[in-house]
């Protein structure tokens, strides 16, 4: 994305996060299908640094892990105590002693910065050749935020809100935390940081105030979006980000052809794809990796994880996770497809109709009010309203085969291990225990008799 990489990205994630009153760490908290971190680190690796280091310190087993899967080249070092995010600085580039060039810190709690303004960050900083640029932003509600003091264009220096003077509290202009520095004269400004503020911390935004008196450049670069800089510390906080973040995913997959019709009600992970031309309609989530193809239709009232859904499919009202429905398939309503269900071209899963691990060829069905679980089902099949796949034993799950051109009747149950031979049908109410060889008709009931006068015997006349 950038010809200029910088040679390190500093992502701060030792704070504690008290707010967010939690057993998990703040950065691993989620939105739109990822964890804070994630994003973060997704945004940071757009600039192809040479490292990404992560600061970890509450929580650091919990963040140490989800960081090796995010993203097995980043490294860790341990802040043990948070002295602030200065310290935290410098902890870090203790391990970067050769590091030289660019050095960008970002928090990781800022989860909705897009790539670009990072990209725009570095390339402003390297173009004027500065000691420190710093992100900016100009915000409604400025309370809380370290505030940017400027002589005309020039920054002199960051004010936290707790240090400040009523002057300095009415400038509505924050730094947002991101930083790109040069990495020499960060090393020596972090060197002369103090602890004496209101905090008692070593703030990062002092090396704004050095780097100035020192005679270096300094640059401020004011983000077009505020929105997108703002930083998650409770979980009221957490969900004004997600719905940020639930807005910008829907308007890109709706000016990519998706129609979305109630993009308040819709939200879908940032790692989903929607082939033009698809339908999402109110009520619905999709999770994790789901694939909508073109000409689908997939709500309402659906949730779908990790979930792939084929050409021209209808999936309605239903809960589906790990599933691959295949194109022109119908799905619902009040359908729950579970990891490992296979829908063939055209087959279809109706009303109350739980499937799990099982494959249900190409037009084949199971309209209503069943349970499919490891079994196969062949081409054009048809299974009865009612009918049970007892697949366990109370020990082990056991596989049920079904053919082509199948008819299994009403309210059946199938007791696996069995099979049923292609054109084989089956009685109403049978209880299969036995394989049905292909073309047979499976009986497994008992032959109803009447009882002529059975109730008058019983009962005495009607009446009396
Ligand atoms: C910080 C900035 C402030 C800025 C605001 C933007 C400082 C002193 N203040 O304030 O200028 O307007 O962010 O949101 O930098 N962290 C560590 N180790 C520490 C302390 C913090 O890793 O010892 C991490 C936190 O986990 C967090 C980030 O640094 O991800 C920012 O720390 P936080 O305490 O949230 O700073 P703010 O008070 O928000
Ligand atoms: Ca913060």
């Amino acid at each position: 994305m950038t010809d200029a990489r910088p040679a390190a990205v500093v992502v701060l994630a030792a704070g504690e996060g008290t707010r967010m009153k939690s057993a998990t760490a703040k950065v691993l908290h989620e939105l739109g299908g990822r964890s804070m971190l994630g994003h973060v680190v997704a945004a940071a690796r757009a600039l192809q640094p040479e490292h990404l280091v992560v600061v970890v310190g509450h929580g650091r087993d919990q963040v140490t892990a989800a960081l090796a899967e995010l993203d097995p080249q980043a490294t860790t070092v341990v802040q043990a105590e948070q002295n602030g995010t200065g310290h935290a600085v410098r902890i870090a580039l203790d391990g970067l002693d050769h590091v030289e060039g660019t050095v960008v810190v970002v928090p990781g709690d800022a989860p909705l910065l897009t790539p670009a303004t990072l990209v725009a960050l570095v390339a402003q900083h390297e173009a004027a050749g500065a000691a420190t640029t710093l992100l900016t932003a100009r915000y409604p509600d400025p309370t809380g935020y370290g505030r940017v003091v400027r002589e005309g264009p020039d920054v002199l220096r960051v004010v936290e809100h707790k240090d400040a003077d009523d002057a300095v509290l009415r400038i509505d202009e924050i730094a947002t935390g991101h930083y790109a520095f040069a990495a020499g004269p960060l090393r020596e400004a972090l060197g002369k940081l103090s602890t004496d503020n209101a905090q008692g911390e070593e703030y990062l935004p002092d090396v704004v105030r050095l780097h100035k008196d020192a005679g270096l450049t300094v640059g401020g670069r004011v983000v077009e979006h505020w929105g997108e800089t703002v930083g998650v510390n409770d979980r009221i906080q957490l969900a004004v980000a997600a719905r940020v973040l639930r807005d910008r995913v829907n308007r890109a997959h709706m000016l990519a052809g998706v129609a979305i019709l109630d993009p308040e009600t819709t939200w879908i992970d940032v790692d989903v794809v929607i082939e033009p031309d698809a339908t999402v309609l109110p009520n619905t989530q999709l999770k994790g990796t789901t694939v909508v193809r073109r000409g689908a239709v997939v709500g309402p009232d659906s949730t779908l994880t990790s979930t792939e859904v084929g050409e021209g499919a209808t999936v309605r009202r239903t809960t589906a996770d790990g599933a691959v429905i295949g194109a022109e398939a119908t799905v619902g309503p009040y359908s729950y497809l579970r990891p490992g269900t296979r829908l063939g071209r055209g087959a279809k899963v109706g009303a109350y109709v739980e499937v799990k691990a099982s494959e249900i060829g190409d037009g084949s069905k199971v309209p209503h009010l069943a349970y499919v679980g490891d079994a196969t089902i062949g081409e054009r099949s048809n299974i009865g309203a009612g009918t049970i796949v007892v697949n366990y034993d109370g020990r082990a799950k056991h596989k049920t085969k079904i053919g082509d051109d199948v008819r299994v009747g009403s309210n059946n149950s199938l007791v696996a291990p069995v099979t049923i031979g292609d054109g084989g049908y089956t009685a109403a109410g049978s209880a299969i225990t036995n394989d049905v060889p292909p073309g047979a008709l499976g009986v497994g009931r008992a032959r109803q008799r009447n009882i002529e006068g059975w109730v008058e015997r019983k009962r005495g006349k009607q009446g009396t």
